[in-house]
């Protein structure tokens, strides 16, 4: 990709940042007018093309997110040509039938509005950047338990990494007018097998998401946000919200299919 002469040329390293007045409204409210309405849709305008330099606008959120160690441990390949985006979208409805075929009860999306996404990128990651957080840098039997918690520890730091420069990336979308799709491909071994040779992605590289966006070709709606209430504590954590492991699997059970979709008959 050409590299950007975008607003960015004006912010040096080490170059102070212009904050606003604390408690200032307008860059909040202008940035929830975003957050509010970034919503997902599961089928897009087939027959828009996205402008090169919106590609540029949103990778560059992407670039600017915060990450661990400030490893930026993220690639993002778009992807513009059609064969290509199609035989991806086959890999995830053949998973998605798999699913259905499994009994897997989860309210499986319709991935056949993958293969015309007008913008698509695949969301990629080197997982030897986990070395870049604490880990034991000689293991020993004796500390190989400890180890492994380090590790698991450091892949999920590089994890949160991509998933914040990602979500910058939709915000960034969602700013322009564009619907969004966030797609995991993570630990789905077939996804990447299918990915890597359409894309010439090497073996060190694995793909952790596809983030689709465009104009949608169903009418999106928002979908239920739990209140703040539920989701926040003030001085400690709030009792009321303790959820036992039942009362979870009860809220699967009965809820989720109409959250993921506004009711369940609306499945998309
Ligand atoms: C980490 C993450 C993984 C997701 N994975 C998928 C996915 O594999 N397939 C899919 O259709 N949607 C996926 N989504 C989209 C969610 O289903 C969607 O964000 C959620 O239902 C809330 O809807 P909203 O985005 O309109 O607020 C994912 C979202 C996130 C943040």
């Amino acid at each position: 990709m050409r590299s950007s002469k975008s607003a960015d040329a004006e912010l040096s390293v080490g170059q102070r940042i212009e904050l606003p007045k604390i408690g200032s409204r307008d860059r909040y409210d202008s940035l929830m007018e975003v957050v509010r309405n970034r919503v997902t849709v599961r089928k897009f305008d087939e027959n828009f093309v996205v402008p090169e330099c919106h590609y540029e606008l949103i990778l560059d959120a992407a670039r600017h997110a915060p990450s661990g160690a400030n490893a930026q441990p993220w690639h993002y390949i778009i992807v513009d040509n059609a064969e290509i985006k199609k035989q991806i979208a086959n890999y995830f409805v053949a998973e998605q039938r798999f699913r259905a075929k499994a009994k897997m009860k989860f309210p499986t999306p319709d991935y056949r509005g993958l293969s015309t996404a007008p913008g698509f990128i695949v969301v990629c990651s080197d997982m030897r950047w986990v070395e870049a957080f604490p880990v034991l840098k000689v293991e020993t039997p004796e500390n190989a338990e400890l180890n492994r918690m380090y590790k698991e520890n450091a892949e999920r730091i590089l994890l949160q990494s991509v998933a914040a420069s990602t979500m910058s990336a939709h915000l960034a979308a969602a700013s322009l007018g564009y619907c969004v799709w966030w797609v995991t491909a993570i630990g789905q071994e077939n996804a990447q097998k299918a990915m890597r040779p359409l894309l010439g992605i090497p073996d060190e590289i694995s793909v952790l998401d596809i983030f689709l966006f465009g104009p949608p070709a169903q009418e999106p709606y928002k979908r239920w946000k739990k209140s703040m209430d539920e989701i926040a504590s003030q001085g400690e954590f709030n009792p009321a919200q303790r959820l036992s492991r039942d009362d979870i699997r009860e809220w699967i059970k009965k809820r989720r299919h109409k959250v993921m979709y506004r009711d369940a008959s609306r499945i998309d």
